[in-house]
Parts: C-alpha cells; structure tokens; sequence
C-alpha cells in the first residue's frame, strides 16, 4: 500500500467525519469533572456517536497485528500514560490531566483527533506541559503545504519541544487516514528538514505529538494496550487531521469547541 491521494468528494467525506469526532471531544468537555470514571466517558461518547452521529467508533474492537482487540470506544490515557488508555471504573481526581482520543467512522471516512482536559484544579506543570504540547502539534501543522517534507514536520515539533526541555515520544506517530484508520505515512514527530516524503495536495494525514516532562523511554502495561513513561513523568498530546491543499493546509477536525490555534512567535 502507498499514500492515497483524496479527491475533493473524498476531502468532504472526511471533513464531515474529522468535525463529528471533533464534536464528540466538545460534547465530554463538560462531564471532565473530579469524580467521574473514564468508563463514564466511554460510554457518554459511544452512545453519542453512534445514536446522535449516526456514525461508529473505531477504536472498538480495533485489533492491528499483534494486538488483542481494543475493548472500549474511546482512549483516555491520564497522567503519565502516553496514549491507548483503556477507559475504567476509576474516577478522575482533582489536578489529573487526561487525554482523550476520539476516532469516529462516518460513510467509510476516519476522523482521528484528541484533546488534553485537565481535571479541576491542575498544577502549573501540569498545565505547563499541556500547553506547550498544543503548541508543539500546530508548529508541525503550521509546515504543511506542497513541496514541504515530512521531516520538517517532524524537525519542528522535535526542536521547539526539547528547547524547553521537555522530550518526544519516538515509539508512536501521526498516520495517514481515509477509508483506513491507519494508513501510509507514518508521520514522526522528530526528524531533519528535508528529508522523508514530499507532500502533496490530497495527502491527509494526522500529527499528535506525545511530549513527555521527563524522559523519552516509554514501556506497555500488562494489558496489551495501555503505554505509560518508564520514569512515571507525566505526558500529554494532542492531535488533528490534517488535509494538505494546493496553498498549504485545512485541519479536519475542527469543530464549535475546538481550542483556537495558538500564536506562534518565530522559533
Ligand atoms: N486514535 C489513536 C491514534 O491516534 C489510535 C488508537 S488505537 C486504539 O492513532 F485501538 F487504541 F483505539
Ligand atoms: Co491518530
Ligand atoms: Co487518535
């Protein structure tokens, strides 16, 4: 298989599936409080997905090679997980940061995107680490247009991150998407300018950056899923669909709520 291209009937489907994931994160924004469980979550944006939206959640059952099918909806990975935390029976607590990673099917075409919430009242760090890794990912999708490389995309958010002293998780990266949750590229979120492939207009593909406060070094729980940092630092992402255009680049999965992009000074 190699990079599909997507016309702009293809680009439509998937702007519509990009926004009602999106949604779907709008939608939790108000239920991320002290004393809800993740299980909650799960089960609030799977009924909202597939009776509201009328569309299905990928990550259910989703069983890429060498993995037990994923067994919720959505991922909630908190604290010093690093992503594909599996929702549980657990209530959120005060000051934890969460996570969730939404990705809806709608008419065949995936809308992946997640969102950092930080539960009640959250440490400086903590709020710290969120924020920088928000601007880390629109660094990245600020590169996008024709003729740029994927290794600029990767070379920005890998510079602006540990300039601040903070580290990029290697092991996981942004994919390609269309009629497949995950397909060609893959999009590393640390690199050297040009290098990699050469973008295209109709290549849509997501960037979510995992940014650990400590170390890089990343190690999976005994539940086949779950992927936390091995010095327990805390980690956060953030991600969209992104659509490459003839003139540089339309984010997908936007939506009402979606945070604005940030200001970015020059880096
Ligand atoms: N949404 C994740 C991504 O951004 C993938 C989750 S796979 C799952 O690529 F099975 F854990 F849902
Ligand atoms: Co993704
Ligand atoms: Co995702």
């Amino acid at each position: 298989m190699s990079i599909t291209i997507k016309s702009a009937a293809d680009a439509e489907g998937m702007r519509v599936a990009g926004r009602l994931a999106s949604e779907v994160l709008d939608m939790l924004t108000a239920h991320v409080k002290p004393g809800i469980t993740t299980d909650d979550l799960d089960r609030l944006a799977h009924r909202h997905i597939v009776e509201v939206q009328g569309a299905v959640p990928a990550p259910l059952n989703y069983a890429p090679p060498g993995y037990t099918p994923y067994p919720k909806s959505i991922c909630t990975s908190i604290n010093h997980q690093v992503c594909h935390g599996i929702p549980n029976d657990r209530p959120l607590k005060n000051g934890d940061i969460v996570n969730i990673d939404v990705t809806v099917i709608k008419d065949g075409w995936h809308g992946d995107t997640s969102r950092m919430y930080v539960v009640g009242e959250g440490s400086i760090a903590a709020k710290r680490l969120c924020q920088l890794t928000y601007e880390a990912m629109w660094r990245g999708i600020a590169k996008v247009r024709p003729g740029v490389r994927l290794g600029d995309i990767g070379h920005a958010i890998q510079t602006f991150t540990e300039r601040q002293g903070y580290s990029v998780v290697r092991e996981f990266c942004g994919h390609g998407i269309g009629r497949k949750f995950h397909e060609e590229p893959q999009v590393l979120h640390y690199g050297r300018p040009g290098t990699l492939e050469e973008l295209v207009p109709g290549m849509v593909f997501t960037i979510e950056p995992m940014v650990n406060a400590g170390r890089r070094e990343i190690k999976e729980l005994g539940d086949g899923w779950t992927i936390v940092t091995k010095d327990r630092s805390l980690s956060a992402q953030w991600e969209h669909t992104v659509l490459v255009t003839e003139s540089g680049y339309e984010v997908l999965t936007v939506s009402a709520g979606s945070p604005p992009p940030p200001e970015l000074q020059a880096a």
